[in-house]
């Protein structure tokens, strides 16, 4: 595809008028690289992973240097094959180290903003400012494109390696569990249902004293933890959905709400062995849930 450059090129309406523009930027840019340099890492450096990938001084210190050659070549006005072939090996190495794609549009989010904010600065005329805004936005997207070639072709060469066999079973496999995904999607809804039901029984039975004060509001109060840990499983199933990845500790955050409720409900009992025995068992089981799901949100955040 890279080979193709200058249809890459048009694809992008990226034109020798743009080329010019760009040019004309270099004196300017070739003042500004420290202080570029400086600020690219400060802004990477704000990435929960960068240091895991810039591990060490050695890596960082040749990473400065790619960085500054990649920064003052995008001005140099010369975008042929070797041009094309550099920026496709930037991303074959970023995809080797298992950099995730995001930091790379994000890293290029910031250098677009950067350039913008100097030539705001630089440039006085209006009009020449739009154009060269204009000029560099298309190299930065072609960029973009380019370091991210490697990124749709790994995905794509997992699947083009499978057997038509693997494939057809890969595509049931998926619209099964789309089909799986929407029926504990509506499983749920009736769930959210039934415990909006428990709430409005909690509620009946206090109002009309059917039951003590105190065991009647703190009945309410836990079918209401329930109510919104269920809201919690809805929303992180309508994201999964969409796309997004499933966070197993939802599941332990409705277990905990269950038997917080069940805490609160034994913590009324009038028989004081039974109530010794429930409350340390819950407490048990409390203190147990919540060291899963402290070390689950561990693993999730690192
Ligand atoms: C505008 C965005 C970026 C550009 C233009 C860029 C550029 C480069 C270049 C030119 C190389 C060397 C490729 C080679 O010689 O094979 C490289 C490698 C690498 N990049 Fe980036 N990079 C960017 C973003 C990032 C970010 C955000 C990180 C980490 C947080 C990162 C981490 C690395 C690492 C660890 C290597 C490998 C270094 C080694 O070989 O030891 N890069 N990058």
């Amino acid at each position: 595809m890279v080979e193709d450059f200058n249809q890459i090129k048009k694809d992008f309406e990226f034109t020798d008028e743009d080329v010019e523009n760009i040019v004309k930027l270099k004196p300017i840019f070739e003042q500004y690289i420290d202080d570029f340099v400086e600020k690219f890492y400060r802004f990477v450096f704000r990435f929960p992973q960068a240091s895991q990938f810039l591990k060490n001084e050695e890596i960082l210190k040749y990473h400065k240097e790619k960085i500054r050659n990649w920064f003052l070549n995008l001005f140099s006005g010369k975008y042929d094959l070797d041009y094309f072939l550099k920026l496709r090996k930037i991303g074959e190495t970023h995809v080797k180290i298992g950099l995730p794609t995001h930091y790379v549009n994000a890293s290029i989010n910031f250098v677009r903003r950067y350039i913008i904010e100097i030539i705001d600065r630089e440039v006085e005329d209006r009009q020449e400012r739009n154009r060269y805004v204009a000029s560099i936005g298309k190299l930065l997207d072609i960029n973009l494109d380019i370091m991210t070639i490697a990124y749709r072709e790994q995905e794509l060469s997992k699947y083009a390696e499978m057997t038509t066999m693997e494939k057809k079973i890969f595509a049931f496999a998926k619209k099964f569990s789309d089909v799986i995904d929407l029926f504990i999607l509506i499983a749920l809804v009736i769930v959210a249902l039934s415990v909006f039901f428990l709430f409005g029984y909690d509620l009946y039975k206090l109002t009309f004293n059917l039951v003590g004060l105190e065991e009647g509001i703190l009945s309410v109060l836990g079918s209401l933890l329930i109510l919104w840990a269920v809201g919690e499983l809805m929303s992180e199933e309508i994201r999964h959905l969409r796309g997004g990845r499933f966070a197993i500790n939802i599941f332990i955050g409705i277990a905990l709400a269950a038997i917080i409720r069940k805490l609160f409900i034994a913590s009324l009992g009038t028989d004081s062995e039974k109530k010794a025995i429930d409350l340390l068992s819950y407490s048990a089981v409390i203190l147990s849930l919540g060291i899963v799901f402290w070390l689950i949100s561990k693993r999730e955040s690192s």
